[in-house]
């Protein structure tokens, strides 16, 4: 890529895509943009997270909070898919960079997951006051600009919140397809399983052939990134999902699959503040403690 951008069209009222690869997760964030107003929406930006160092970094959302100044848009607001489990999400850094004024948006199952995890890592009720600002239904309508409106679509089965946005005839569907030649995503984390995943995938393949599936992630072998593939080649050519997969493979093979996977390399870090929108724990002397669930696997060991 020349530019840390590709460029799509959305075929509705000319609405411009922009998608920024963030390489270290090869995590696909997206910039929506309304040509005509200048308004937009952002979509998954990322908050770099190095495990070993302990360092946060902005280098991500920087290349999206420069791109968005240069071409001085309104960000109207900032959508998450689902709660990631592999990367730190910096919603709540670009909201605060924007000026505080763009919702954070997710599907309202978020709450499930809230509930399943905030006593895993010690959180209380407190600690979700102003972290999403707005929690979508399935098929909420809402405008991103006074040409473009967004519509939500339920995708569970990578995780039972996840939410695909609709805008013309593009789909942001997250983590619920991967680009045809690697098929999908794990279906294993809690409240997620292989047979809704199934359904969201048959969801997606049954749209008109030519709508665009944007993806969330892409893990290419032998070939460049790439983000997006239409309803018609996932049709023919999705390695998991394509016409003609049965329910029964697809839960066979996913299930079989998930059981070999190993957690994700930045599960804990990503949850605990994903579930808040990207917000952080409260910081002491400048600095913040993320926690790390440990089993004791030996009830002789010391605590
Ligand atoms: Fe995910």
């Amino acid at each position: 890529m020349d530019t840390p951008w590709k460029h799509y069209k959305a075929d509705v009222d000319s609405a411009d895509i922009y998608a920024f690869l963030e390489p270290v997760t090869s995590t696909w964030q997206y910039i929506i943009v309304d040509p005509n107003t200048r308004e937009a929406a952002v979509i998954d930006p990322v908050l770099d997270y190095d495990p070993a160092s302990g360092t946060l970094s902005t280098i991500a959302a920087g290349i999206l909070l420069k791109f968005i100044k240069e071409k001085e848009l309104n960000v109207v607001r900032i959508l998450e898919t689902h709660a990631h489990a592999d990367h730190l999400t910096a919603s709540q850094y670009i909201k605060q960079m924007l000026g505080g004024k763009a919702p954070i948006c997710i599907g309202e199952r978020i709450k499930q997951l809230q509930g399943h995890f905030a006593p895993v890592y010690g959180l209380e009720p407190r600690d979700f006051v102003k972290s999403f600002d707005i929690f979508l239904k399935d098929e909420e309508e809402f405008s991103l600009s006074s040409n473009i409106t967004g519509k939500v679509i339920h995708l569970p089965g990578h995780t039972p919140d996840h939410i695909g946005y609709m805008v013309g005839k593009a789909v942001f569907t997250g983590d619920s397809i991967f680009m045809p030649d690697l098929g999908s995503a794990r279906a294993d984390f809690p409240g997620g399983n292989a047979k809704d995943l199934f359904a969201s995938m048959t969801r997606l393949l049954s749209l008109p052939q030519d709508y665009q599936l944007f993806v969330g992630h892409d893990y290419p072998v032998g070939r460049q990134h790439d983000c997006m593939a239409t309803v018609g080649v996932h049709q023919t050519k999705n390695k998991h999902g394509k016409f003609g997969t049965t329910e029964s493979q697809f839960i066979q093979f996913r299930e079989a699959r998930d059981k070999v996977l190993g957690a994700p390399r930045l599960l804990h870090p990503s949850l605990q503040v994903n579930i808040r929108a990207g917000k952080l724990p409260p910081a002491s002397n400048g600095r913040v403690w993320l926690k790390t669930p440990t089993k004791l696997t030996n009830p002789n060991i010391p605590l």
